[in-house]
């Protein structure tokens, strides 16, 4: 057993970064784990819980499993959790209790809780204690493990956490299998350093550990024989990869030599704003196949609580990137995240994230309302701001979102744009894809379209669609 601990998980030390090639290995008994067994993985973070998710099916596909849609009719469900607000842990509460009633019937499901709530300390104890019928209770360090900790689960029936507060290594050739044919999300950086004063992710996932080019280049490089289009560099601070390299090389090489893989399409999030460099901007404008699409969050207008957040960025340093993005890029689009309700963040602080969103009119925002995470520094703020205060701060800045999201889409109307068609729509005879500026269409067109890049004129706009026909 190995507990998650707080204080071990704040630490950063000089300590060098390991890259392993061989860490995940499974005999050929492991292979036959699985036979007749169906798994299921229900995942609940961003994009690099959901690649977790992706390595984690790769996993139990060579130990033999079959995926299973259904957690109902799964005899492994796991759980790949996250710890980022308080909804997040409900909706894993909520499926626990329909696991319990699941396992009345049939004894032998085995229950894997992942991902970066067992990466809490809290957690971890309420598992021990409320929940010892949950089998296996393994963080985001060690997903290779995977098998090991199954075949014990089906030995001794006894709870197993194994959960890893440590700064973390790299981990490479993991197996994977992914949910497009045409799409790929390519991990550059793992952890983050940055300490945002609310956030959890620092002590969820480790340091800020880039991996090495000439992994992610080979990787790439692979995806694209296999045919994929489109690749998304992923990592909490994409704009600081390479800083932690023994070798001089920055996220602006590193886009230029993915870049010149000649994959169609290359996206990468998310982007801090403090370390968007000039190098990066220029690069990301002088290639065809990076996309115009950033997102760069923002988290609040006011200085004094971008201060409080630990932001490292005030006001007009954040405008001042903005603009010399757009002056670079006038096509480009640029989404953003915003916290309201930040501890204390008085009327005047929120007057100013409104106003910073009516200057800079993003194509999108994603919104929340400020969630107390044990352990960080905003956690102990005095904060005498009413729920009710901060959902009408709320919904006041998201009628800003979708006010200037409708504008966007609106300048998309007549234009022939690019779209990667990715499979039918919610609506009859349509196919869906994305602009290069990451907007959703709806086409009107067959199938046969699905896989490939297509001129589509837009004919209708809408506030979170746009409609669009074959040119
Ligand atoms: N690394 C990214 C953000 C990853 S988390 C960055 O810094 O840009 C995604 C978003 O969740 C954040 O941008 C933030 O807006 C939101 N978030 C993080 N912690 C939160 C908390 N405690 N309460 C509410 N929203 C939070
Ligand atoms: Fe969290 Fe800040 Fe790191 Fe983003 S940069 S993951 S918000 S600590
Ligand atoms: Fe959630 Fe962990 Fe991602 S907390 S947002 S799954 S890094």
């Amino acid at each position: 057993m190995n507990l998650p601990n707080i204080n071990e998980a704040r630490k950063r030390t000089k300590e060098k970064v390991n890259v392993y090639y061989d860490k995940y290995k499974i005999n050929d008994k492991l292979k036959s784990l699985g036979k007749n067994k169906k798994y299921t993985i229900l995942t609940y973070g961003c994009q690099m819980n959901v690649h977790d998710s992706e390595n984690m099916s790769g996993i139990m596909e060579e130990l033999g499993y079959t995926k299973e849609d259904n957690f109902e009719k799964a005899d492994v469900i796991i759980l790949n959790t996250c710890a980022i607000r308080e909804n997040a842990h409900n909706k894993v509460t909520g499926i626990l209790g329909r696991i319990k009633k699941l396992r009345e019937d049939n004894p032998n499901i085995i229950t894997v809780f992942a991902g970066c709530m067992a990466q809490e300390e809290g957690i971890a104890n309420m598992l021990k204690s409320k929940y010892k019928w949950v089998d296996i209770v393994m963080g985001t360090h060690n997903l290779y493990s995977l098998p090991s900790l199954l075949e014990n689960a089906y030995k001794d029936k006894k709870q197993n956490i194994e959960v890893y507060s440590i700064e973390g290594d790299i981990i490479e050739c993991l197996p994977v299998k992914r949910d497009s044919k045409y799409k790929a999300w390519v991990n550059i950086q793992y952890g983050c350093d940055k300490f945002c004063s609310y956030c959890i992710v620092p002590y969820t996932r480790g340091k800020q550990r880039s991996r090495l080019p000439k992994d992610i280049i080979e990787e790439v490089k692979k995806l694209k024989e296999e045919g994929y289009l489109e690749v998304t560099l992923l990592g909490q601070n994409v704009n600081a990869y390479g800083k932690d390299l023994e070798e001089n090389y920055t996220m602006a090489n590193l886009l230029e030599d993915v870049a010149l893989t000649g994959i169609d399409r290359v996206r990468f999030v998310t982007s801090h704003p403090w370390d968007f460099s000039d190098d990066m901007v220029n690069v990301i404008a002088k290639y065809d196949n990076i996309m115009p699409y950033i997102h760069l969050p923002l988290q609040s207008g006011s200085d004094r609580i971008l201060k409080k957040m630990n932001r490292r960025y005030t006001n007009s340093e954040y405008r001042e990137l903005f603009n010399k993005l757009r002056k670079a890029m006038p096509e480009c689009a640029i989404t953003t995240d915003i916290i309201v309700g930040f501890p204390n963040e008085t009327k005047e602080d929120f007057e100013e994230t409104l106003k910073i969103y009516n200057d800079l009119k993003y194509d999108l925002a994603y919104t929340f309302i400020y969630s107390k995470r044990e352990g960080t520094p905003a956690s102990i703020m005095e904060d005498s701001i009413s729920l009710e205060e901060k959902e009408e701060r709320l919904q006041r800045l998201n009628e800003l979102v979708n006010k200037y999201a409708r504008e966007a889409n609106e300048k998309y109307l007549g234009k022939v744009v690019k779209v990667l068609i990715e499979g039918p729509s919610d609506k009859n005879n349509k196919v869906m894809g994305y602009t290069e500026t990451m907007k959703l269409v709806n086409i009107s067109a067959d199938e046969s379209y699905i896989g490939k890049i297509v001129d589509v004129k837009i004919t209708e706009v809408k506030t979170w669609s746009l409609e669009g026909e074959l040119v």
